[in-house]
Order: structure tokens, then C-alpha cells, then sequence
């Protein structure tokens, strides 16, 4: 059964031929969202979930899943026992999920207009899917708003069985393609000082990646003073020391993801998470890092 999920994934991420719609779609998003303007970013930092702390649309996912699995529940339960009251309970349920199905392909977009190749094909499967079980929804709550109780319940069984399959499609994206999760590399550095670079080699205003102890670390020196984070943006994984050094931040070239020197705070998304800083010290004419003590 395994095998087969991920052959079924495999087969929609060969679907090139959903590349046009995934262009036209990413094309009017990041329109909307572009960073250029304060209030697209805003909107972009809001939607991603730069907020929280943590990306938004898997939070807001739960309300349609958990919602019209109860509205599914109740359905059951009104079709044994004929107590209108449980029919009332499972048309609110429905309309809850209704409203976060909304929600979360606002916030499921924000998030896909980032993605590339066979991660974009599967994510628009993804949507599609749910869009799909949304209409399913949206017309078994006018059947029951009707009176069809019935083709409103069958209609609702169907949707929950086109929204398992986009809930399974999310999944994936996020365990095998890694979507909302930190790209940051597992090593960490020592405890302890370890040689990065010679002090010489380090211009004012200059972004430079050193491998230390296999852990990619961008060193910045402004103003004088030295920074080191880690190189890879834990967004998608760009390259940090390819990007722009701005005031006391370093902005990712990939998708503009800002961090702040001293901290790794990000100042704004798409990336969620702060990036990891590395303690630094001049010693005898090198640049030495060391794990910060907060994660020794
Ligand atoms: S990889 Fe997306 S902002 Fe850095």
C-alpha cells in the first residue's frame, strides 16, 4: 500500500502539463505579494505565517479536516437515530470547513508560489484536489440548505473522501519534498573556538561562506564587526552568501527572506523560522566561531 501512495505521488509530479497553470497562477500571486510594495509584504508575511512563528497553512488545514470529519460524525449519527438535532450540528460543521477550506488556500498559495519543479506540480495537485472537495462541500451545504438532506450527505461523503487524498498530497509536500520545514543542515558546530578564516580575508561589508566543522557558515563583517549565521536559508535552502547585505541584515537571493546579523531573527518572510547565529571572536588573526551558548 506504501509503495503504491508513492508511486501515485511520483505520477503527479510528472505531470508537466499542469506547468502552464502553475506559471500563470505563481505569476498572479507573487503579483499580489510582491515584496516591492510594504503592503504585499505585509500580506506575504501575514499569509506565511512570519508571525506565528511557524508556517500558517498547516494550522489553518486542520479546521475543514477536523470540522467535516465531526459534520461526517454527526451525518452518521442523524441517519440511525433521526434526531434533527444532530442534522443541525453536522450543517455547522460543514460551514465551518467551508470557511476554512478558504482560508487555507489563501494561506496554501502564499506558501506554493515558492515552489519549483516537482514540488510545484504536487503542491497545485494539492490544491486542486481540495478545491475540488471545497465545491463538493460548498454544494452539499445548498442541498441541505434545501431540504435534500440526503444528496447533501452523499455529496459530503464525497468530499471527504477527495479531501483525504489532498490531506495525504499535503503531507507529502511537507515530509518528502520538506515544504514549511527548516532547510537549515543538522551538523552543528563545537562548544568550542574553531578557525573560520583569516581575519585578512574578510572584507568590510562582504558576505563569505566558510565550511566549519562540515556546518556552512556565512560570515559578514559591518561596521567593523564580524556576524556568522548559517549559510543556508532555512526557507528552501538558498544560498545566504549569494544574497545582499543591507543594513544589519542579509537578504536571501532566492526569495527575499531578510535576517537580522546579531540574532538570525527574521525580519521578514517568507521564511518562518529565524536563522541560526554562531558566536565569533578575532583571535591571533583569525575569525573564530563556536555554537552559540543557547544551543550548547
Ligand atoms: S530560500 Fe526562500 S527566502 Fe531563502
Amino acid at each position: 500500500m506504501a509503495m503504491e501512495m508513492l508511486e501515485a505521488m511520483e505520477v503527479l509530479e510528472d505531470q508537466t502539463w499542469l506547468d502552464p497553470t502553475g506559471d500563470e497562477v505563481q505569476k498572479v500571486v507573487s503579483r499580489v505579494l510582491a515584496h516591492e510594495r510594504p503592503t504585499g509584504m505585509w500580506l506575504d508575511n501575514l499569509l506565511n505565517g512570519v508571525w506565528l512563528g511557524h508556517p500558517l497553512h498547516p494550522v489553518l488545514t486542520d479546521i475543514p479536516v477536523g470540522a467535516w470529519t465531526l459534520g461526517l460524525i454527526l451525518d452518521g449519527i442523524e441517519s440511525v437515530t433521526r434526531r434533527r438535532e444532530y442534522a443541525a450540528g453536522a450543517d455547522v460543521a460543514v460551514l465551518v470547513g467551508l470557511g476554512g477550506a478558504l482560508a487555507s488556500a489563501v494561506t496554501g498559495l502564499a506558501q506554493w508560489q515558492y515552489t519549483i519543479g516537482r514540488q510545484r506540480r504536487l503542491g497545485l495537485s494539492h490544491g486542486l484536489v481540495n478545491v475540488g472537495a471545497t465545491v463538493l462541500y460548498g454544494v452539499s451545504a445548498v442541498l441541505r440548505g434545501r431540504g435534500k438532506r440526503g444528496a447533501g450527505k452523499v455529496t459530503a461523503l464525497l468530499g471527504y473522501g477527495i479531501v483525504t487524498i489532498g490531506a495525504y498530497i499535503g503531507g507529502d509536500l511537507v515530509y518528502a519534498h520538506r515544504l514549511g520545514v527548516t532547510h537549515v543542515p543538522e551538523t552543528e558546530l563545537p562548544n568550542e573556538w574553531v578557525r573560520a578564516l583569516a581575519d585578512a580575508e574578510l572584507a568590510e561589508g562582504q558576505l563569505k561562506k566558510v565550511m566549519v566543522a562540515d556546518v556552512p557558515v556565512l560570515l559578514v563583517r559591518q561596521h567593523g564587526q564580524v556576524y556568522a549565521l548559517n549559510e543556508v536559508c532555512n526557507h528552501l535552502g538558498g544560498p545566504l552568501s549569494e544574497g545582499t547585505l543591507e543594513e544589519r541584515c542579509v537578504v536571501c537571493p532566492w526569495h527575499g527572506s531578510r535576517y537580522a546579523l546579531s540574532d538570525g531573527r527574521n525580519v521578514n518572510g517568507p521564511a518562518t523560522f529565524p536563522q541560526p547565529t554562531y558566536e565569533v571572536r578575532i583571535h591571533n588573526g583569525q575569525i573564530e566561531v563556536r555554537a552559540t551558548k543557547a544551543s550548547e
